[in-house]
Parts: C-alpha cells; structure tokens; sequence
C-alpha cells in the first residue's frame, strides 16, 4: 500500500510513445519528456526499454532515470511483485515533490503495462496519462488498410489465449487484430489457416521501426516470431 505523505507531492505521468518513430511521438509526450526531472520504465527481463529507446531523442542529458525491472514469466506474481517495488520507488520519489514521467511503448491503456502502476498510484497520487499512437493503428496505417469498414466490428486479441477461444472469436469472418503473437504464432496461424482465413492475412514486425518487416502471413515459415509482431487479419466483406 502507497501513502500520499504531502499536500505537494508531484505528479506521475504516465505517457505514451508510440510504436517506435520518433517522429510518431506526440508533441505533449516530447514537452514532458524533455522538461522531466525524473523518468521512469520498465524493463522486461532485464533487457533495453524499447519505450526509452523511442523516447531517446527527446531526454535531456543529466534527466534522472529509474528503472524497473519486471520478469516475464508465466507465474503473474514475480510481475505481480515488480509493479509493487516499483509503485513503492515512485511513490518516494513524488513524496519528494518530483513530477515523475513514466515512458510507455505505443499507449499506456492499450495492453501497457502503465495500467498496474496507475492501479497502485491513483487514488494517492495525482496520475495524469497522455495517449499514444497504438501499434494496432500503426500496423494499419503501414499496410494503407483500414482496420474496419462501415459497420464492421474489428477485434483485437491477444495471441496468448487458446486455440478454442481464438477460433472462436475469428470464425465470424470480421477484421482482427492479433497482438502478442511472439511464440504464439504457430498456434494462430494453424488457427486462421483451419479456418481458410490464411490469406486474409499480414504480419507486421517492428512496425515503424527501422527493422520492420512486412509479410503475408501464407508464406511465413518460422513457428516463432518477435514479441513486437502483429497480425492484421481482413474482413470477409472487404468491399462493401
Ligand atoms: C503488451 S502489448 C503493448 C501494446 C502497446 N501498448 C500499444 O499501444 O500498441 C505488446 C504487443 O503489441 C504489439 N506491438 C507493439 N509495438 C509493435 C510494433 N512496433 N510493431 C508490431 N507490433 C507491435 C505486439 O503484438 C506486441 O506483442
């Protein structure tokens, strides 16, 4: 549990970065980032912060930078555990009056992690989030597809759930969006190729980022891809 100690405790931020351009950087996101006293990411496993690395022409030399490692495991209470530590650091630190800018890869609210942090934070603190480009509309936006048309209803879903849920979420025929495809792709694809909606679909990897790479998803061959992988999948009625 995280205490408000003072009347004029900072602010956290919690501030969307977009897909990976730096030019998809909103021009609020590149003010906070730039006049930030403290900033603040998560790191998965250990690894670079790709949220950091987005943001990176916009810190200033001297900003001082927490870093939060959180392991990715399949047991929830090891993350579970890191956003505690981590809601307990940032608490001291707005405690001290400092305005804290807490960097977030594509939107904080759209599967980001910034939404255990503001679980922990906002009803002691004052936490203000600031939108960003999501990769689902970047993907789109690459590919020059629409995402949905008309009165079609566009899903998106996480590769990590099972085989039986997916296929029935995307059986309709509606546009998707699949996310966290990583090691999951193998079982998506078998998934969308049951379902003779194979060539519907577009992988985008590293969307907006200097290693993106684009493919039908038909003539991918590797059971694996990487966790920034995202696959657009068309509606049935594309032409209506
Ligand atoms: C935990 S979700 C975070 C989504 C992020 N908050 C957003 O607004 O896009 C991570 C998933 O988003 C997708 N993703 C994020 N950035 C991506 C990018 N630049 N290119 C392709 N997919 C991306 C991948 O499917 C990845 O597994």
């Amino acid at each position: 549990m995280v205490h408000r100690q003072t009347m004029s405790s900072g602010k956290l931020y919690g501030v969307g970065v977009g897909p990976g351009d730096p030019e998809l950087v909103t021009l609020k996101a590149a003010r906070l980032i730039s006049n930030a006293e403290v900033l603040a990411y998560l790191s998965a496993n250990g690894g670079e912060s790709i949220a950091r690395s987005i943001a990176e022409p916009h810190i200033r030399a001297g900003t001082q930078e927490l870093v939060f490692d959180v392991p990715m495991r399949l047991e929830v209470e090891f993350a579970e555990r890191s956003y505690d530590a981590a809601a307990i650091a940032l608490a001291e630190c707005l405690n001290k009056g400092a305005d804290v800018v807490m960097l977030c890869e594509g939107d904080p609210l759209f599967y980001g992690s910034f939404m255990y942090i503001l679980d922990r934070l906002k009803s002691a603190f004052e936490v203000i989030v600031v939108p960003g480009i999501t990769s689902m509309t970047a993907v789109a936006a690459e590919l020059g597809q629409p995402l949905a048309r008309r009165n079609e209803i566009v899903k998106v879903l996480p590769g990590t759930v099972d085989e039986e849920r997916l296929e029935d979420e995307l059986k309709e025929g509606g546009p998707a969006v699949v996310i966290k495809v990583g090691r999951h792709f193998n079982k998506v694809k078998t998934v969308l190729q049951r379902l003779g909606r194979e060539r519907d679909c577009t992988v985008v990897e590293w969307a907006t980022q200097i290693d993106q790479r684009i493919r039908p998803m038909h003539l991918i061959e590797e059971l694996n891809l990487p966790y920034f992988s995202t696959i657009l999948v068309r509606g049935k009625a594309e032409s209506a």
